[in-house]
């Protein structure tokens, strides 16, 4: 584990004069909060003993039913006991790697990846290596060659990561027939899917595309509160094959005893009682005039040889900057500029990624993160400037990427 090393910048980057566009925050400044704390306070009035008392390991089973009933919506069938409640999907990552990853050991992941995963595989010593892809995100190709290399070197492959809805940080989305395309590669040579979904309700131009989860009973699925709710509950979930599960029950009794009562209690009471499915279709339209506020001022101010991501889902556009820019070096003069971004670098662990970074629409309100696309135009410009003049920008002192840590969501 370690330290990034543009942490320092991402405090400056929350100054009220900076507009970021670094932060994966959702924005729940909309949800119902009268509704919310008159039925948390019944809760407690009527049930306090029991949700404020320890729970079970694998989480209380009113709250895994009503998740199988959310997972539904995205073509999942399950039976609540093979549902395991996490603090976040991040603590289901954090124990699926535990029961599974021993030192050494290879994660598959895309290119790129998010940052939280890679810094948890990284925290049990496994090697992350990533498999190339196209706009329909994994290249079914690149991960038999990827796979046959890493047999051939006598590597051991424990599973792969897959974000397949509108992926932080590249805000692509696998398309039905390539996931099908990629689980069947998967089963062919053995290797485990573990696929990390906690956006895909967030789609913002068409119905979600089914789960990996839906078509393979195998797949072990990570799910979350986070963004269609709030994060600050720190609740998700891991629906696993049954043998898995229980592996995931016994680490997570050792982690934590049991994931938060109170939080799940809370949720549950959300789920029952407010129009949470209603809520969800406003952040939809909310996200939509963001992420569409973003994509015009790119189109309308960057400069020529720069292309970015379209998702239709999710917070994220990936941007690929014009040949000799190094996003890293740029952050310090981004900032200066009064705008924030996450160089590309910290969504792999191998070095890739320094022309590219992620632009975040989710938090700031439209007219902000139009602002802060045309600052961003200004500052690559800049950088085009310097390079036609120069040959070679000059280097900024930056000892190592902006790895895990420099902006976690
Ligand atoms: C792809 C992905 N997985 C997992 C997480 C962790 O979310 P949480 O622990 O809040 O459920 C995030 C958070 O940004 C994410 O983007």
């Amino acid at each position: 584990m370690k330290v990034s090393a543009v942490r320092a910048l991402f405090a400056v980057a929350n100054r009220p004069e900076i507009v970021s566009l670094a932060g994966g925050m959702p924005n729940i400044h909309d949800l119902p909060l009268g509704d919310i704390a008159s039925n948390v306070a019944e809760m407690i009035l009527t049930n306090g003993a029991k949700v404020m008392q320890y729970g079970s390991g694998q989480g209380e089973p009113r709250i895994r039913e009503q998740i199988c009933d959310v997972m539904a919506l995205e073509g999942i069938s399950a039976h609540p006991d093979d549902v395991m409640i996490s603090a976040g999907s991040q603590q289901g990552l954090d124990l699926v790697t535990r029961i599974f990853c021993d030192p050494g050991d290879v994660v598959l992941a895309e290119s790129p990846s998010y940052v939280g995963a890679i810094g948890t595989f990284l925290s049990y010593q496994a090697e992350v290596v990533h498999v190339a892809g196209d706009d329909c995100g994994i290249d079914p190709d690149a991960l038999r060659e990827t796979v046959a290399r890493l047999e051939a070197a006598g590597r051991r492959i424990k599973f792969l990561y897959t974000i397949p809805n509108y992926n932080n940080p590249s805000g692509i989305t696998q398309p039905w027939e390539r996931r099908v395309e990629v689980l069947g590669v998967c089963r062919e040579l053995g290797i485990l899917v573990v696929e990390d979904n906690p956006y895909g309700l967030l789609s913002l131009d068409a119905d979600p595309v089914p789960a990996m989860r839906s078509v393979d009973s195998d797949v072990i699925y990570l799910g979350s509160f986070s963004k269609t709710f709030a994060p600050g509950f720190r609740v998700g979930w891991v629906l696993a094959p049954h043998a898995v599960r229980e592996k995931l029950v016994l680490a997570q009794e050792s982690a934590t005893l049991c994931p938060p009562v109170f939080s799940q209690f809370a949720i549950s009471t959300y789920l029952e009682h407010s129009d949470w499915q209603g809520q969800i279709d406003a952040f939809r339209t909310m996200y939509r005039t963001r992420r569409d506020a973003m994509l015009k001022a790119l189109a309308d101010h960057m400069p020529p040889g720069t292309s970015w991501t379209h998702p239709i889902g999710g917070f994220f556009v990936w941007v690929t900057l014009p040949e000799g820019i190094d996003a890293q070096a740029m952050l310090p003069r981004g900032v200066d500029a009064r705008v924030a971004f996450v160089p590309g670098a910290a969504f792999f662990a191998d070095g890739q990624g320094a022309r590219n970074a992620r632009l975040s629409y989710c938090f700031p309100p439209a007219e902000r993160i139009i602002i802060g696309v045309e600052r961003f135009a200004d500052v690559v410009r800049n950088e085009l400037d310097v390079l036609d003049i120069f040959g070679v920008r000059a280097p900024t002192k930056h000892p190592q990427a902006a790895g895990p840590g420099a902006e976690t969501y």
